[in-house]
């Protein structure tokens, strides 16, 4: 007894639903992840009732019909849509009554799955982004070869576009680079003392002339007293940087951009106190469909639009990095047609 109890709840710490079924493929028992999957009541009742997999009754009942085991890849569209190994294999019931049952398990491998589709979509995405540039130069190369050759005015042309495609590209690597390295440090958090006030006036003086030719200006906006945060001071600067750029660049030409800091007394997700730093532009804002997905690498609204102007696609990911990094927070709003606020809400240095 003492033995079924500790075997009981060896099963029910697991996080893999474990099944027993007789020979009539109902459910005898299980773990408390195999309750948690089948839903009230399953026991006594067959097990299609309880879950929606025509592959786990297929593999249970090759099992029951004389195959020693069973292993495949299944996936359950229902409650939530969860992908799962399987692994099911006959149990031999003891005399008098012999008969084959059969023992079911799931092991979960939804998240696994999902991380290598990212890795797959990532390379597919950096080999997409580079072949563009990549082959627009080739092409230019091999006009300034031939038909081009003693045109003077076509070479200049054409070599200002080669210009700015390898340009893009050294952009493309130093921001795939950047987020690699913000990547792999995510877990350790930054440690210095950052005074917000001077990044912001660093960033704002190196975006000036980025306003000007797009006839914008860029108001900061302080409250009196503005607290040091716990940080990094390049990350910081890359992080308002690439906020301002968007905002420049994505907002109404002749509006200003507006970055205004205030000190927040939680900030969300996170029961700390800290500083809050919005940079709002006028102008055609995202639309909520586009808003959830725009820190995913490469994500773009506008593909065309942001290529035209250089972009990678990366500054977003690499600002939410950065911020995940500093144990901050990422707010993104917007009244479309009207306006986009992008929010960096950042831990206070003087927190008890
Ligand atoms: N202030 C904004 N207003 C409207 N759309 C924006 C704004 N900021 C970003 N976006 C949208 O989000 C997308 C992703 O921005 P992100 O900064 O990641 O890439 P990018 O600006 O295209 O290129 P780069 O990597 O060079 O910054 C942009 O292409 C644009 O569609
Ligand atoms: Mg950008």
């Amino acid at each position: 007894m003492e033995r079924l109890t500790f075997a009981a709840s060896i099963l029910d710490g697991l996080a893999d639903p474990v099944i027993l079924l007789d020979d009539k493929r109902r459910v005898v028992d299980g773990n408390l992840a195999a309750w948690a999957l089948l839903g009230p009541e399953p026991k006594g009742r067959d097990l299609s009732r309880s879950i929606d997999s025509p592959q786990i009754i297929d593999a249970v009942d090759a099992v029951l019909a004389g195959a020693s085991s069973e292993r495949s890849e299944v996936f359950v569209p229902f409650p939530i849509g969860r992908s799962y190994d399987l692994n099911a294999w006959e149990v031999l019931t003891q005399a008098p009554r012999k008969a084959v049952w059969a023992m079911l398990v799931l092991h979960d491998v939804t998240a696994a799955k999902r991380v290598e589709k990212m890795r797959v979509d990532f390379v597919s995405n950096v080999s997409h982004e580079l072949r563009s540039p990549l082959s627009s130069l080739a092409g230019f190369i091999e006009t300034l070869q031939g038909p081009a050759r003693d045109d003077p005015e076509a070479r200049e042309r054409f070599l200002a576009i080669m210009e700015m495609e390898a340009k893009r590209m050294t952009r493309l690597t130093n921001d795939l680079l950047t987020l690699s390295k913000v990547e792999s440090g995510e877990h350790i958090r930054p440690k210095d003392r950052v005074n917000l006030r001077h990044v912001l006036n660093q960033v704002v003086a190196a975006a000036s002339v980025r306003a000007e030719n797009r006839d914008m200006t860029v108001e900061l906006e302080f409250e009196e007293e503005v607290a040091d945060v716990i940080g990094d001071g390049d990350e910081l600067n890359q992080v308002f940087g690439n906020l301002i750029d968007n905002a420049i660049n994505y907002g109404r030409e002749g509006a200003p951009v507006r970055v205004a800091i205030r000190a927040v007394d939680t900030i969300p997700g996170i029961t700390e106190p800290g500083i809050a730093v919005a940079v709002e532009n006028q102008g055609e804002g995202i639309s909520p469909k586009h808003r959830a997905r725009l820190t995913e690498r490469f994500y773009r609204v506008d593909k065309g639009r942001s290529r035209k102007m250089g972009g990678t696609g990366l500054g977003l990911a690499i600002v939410k990095h950065i911020v995940v990094r500093h144990r901050g927070h990422l707010a993104i709003s917007s009244t479309p047609g009207k306006n986009a606020v992008f929010t960096v809400y950042l831990p206070r240095a003087d927190r008890k």
